[in-house]
């Protein structure tokens, strides 16, 4: 007799996701588009579907101080939930994105790094979506109705203007055409171990008397099993 049956998550992969205050983002999301329009400014002509991309260095200027001090306490917050915290990390690119519509970005990656993420400064009145990919290769996928978070091989995540999203570097992911009137404006960064080959690179194994190498165990977490 079965006397109960239980789910276990295994591997989930963290989104998170931080709000502002509505008054709060209306504020600094016009101040942030005043300066990314200046730096972008005059636009250069691109082709039909592109779109304006800054130079990566927007956490080293002066006017992006407030957005970076916020990137580097959000980043806080998911190194302790990850109880990474005691490993410092620092921004190793940010940049804006402006959208015009009929524009998306690809899938891609952000290799080379830890932590990757996005912040809203405006979004289409229609909204606009973030997709991410499931990394996991997917060998039979019933054509059911509705695919719940279990069973569908993608998860779309809903921006608006003060949101930001972190993720791990390696999830892959694209945003769909801009469907709107008016421009997406996103700030994108990434994050990685500041001192990655002092602190975390060396060899997790012990060598043994003999000189043979132990064989590396996974670093699994509890389980009830
Ligand atoms: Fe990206």
């Amino acid at each position: 007799m079965i006397v109960k049956q239980e789910i276990e998550e295994l591997f989930p992969t963290p989104l998170w996701v931080v709000q502002l205050g509505t008054a709060e983002a209306a504020a600094f999301n016009a101040k942030l588009k005043a300066e990314i329009e200046k730096i972008i400014s005059p636009r250069p002509k691109v082709p039909t579907g592109s779109n304006w991309q800054t130079p990566q260095d927007l956490h080293t200027r002066p006017a992006f101080a407030d957005f970076t001090g916020l990137v580097e306490k959000a980043a806080r917050g998911v190194a302790r939930y990850l109880q990474v915290e005691q490993f410092p990390m620092m921004i190793t690119g940010c940049w804006a994105n402006v959208n015009p519509p009929g524009t998306y970005h690809p899938t891609h990656n952000h290799p080379n790094n830890y932590l990757s993420g996005v912040y809203y400064v405006a979004v289409p009145e229609t909204g606009s979506q973030l997709v991410f990919q499931d990394p996991r290769p997917v060998m039979i996928m019933p054509r059911i109705g509705k695919h719940s978070r279990v069973t569908a091989n993608a998860a779309v995540s809903q921006t608006q203007p003060g949101r930001m999203v972190l993720f791990p570097s390696w999830l892959r992911h694209h945003v769909p055409a801009n469907d709107g009137t008016t421009e997406r404006i996103s700030i994108s960064f990434n994050l990685m171990f500041t001192n990655f080959a002092e602190t975390l690179a060396q060899p997790s194994w012990k060598p043994t008397a003999g000189g043979n190498q132990e064989a590396t165990s996974p670093n699994a977490s509890a389980s009830s099993s």
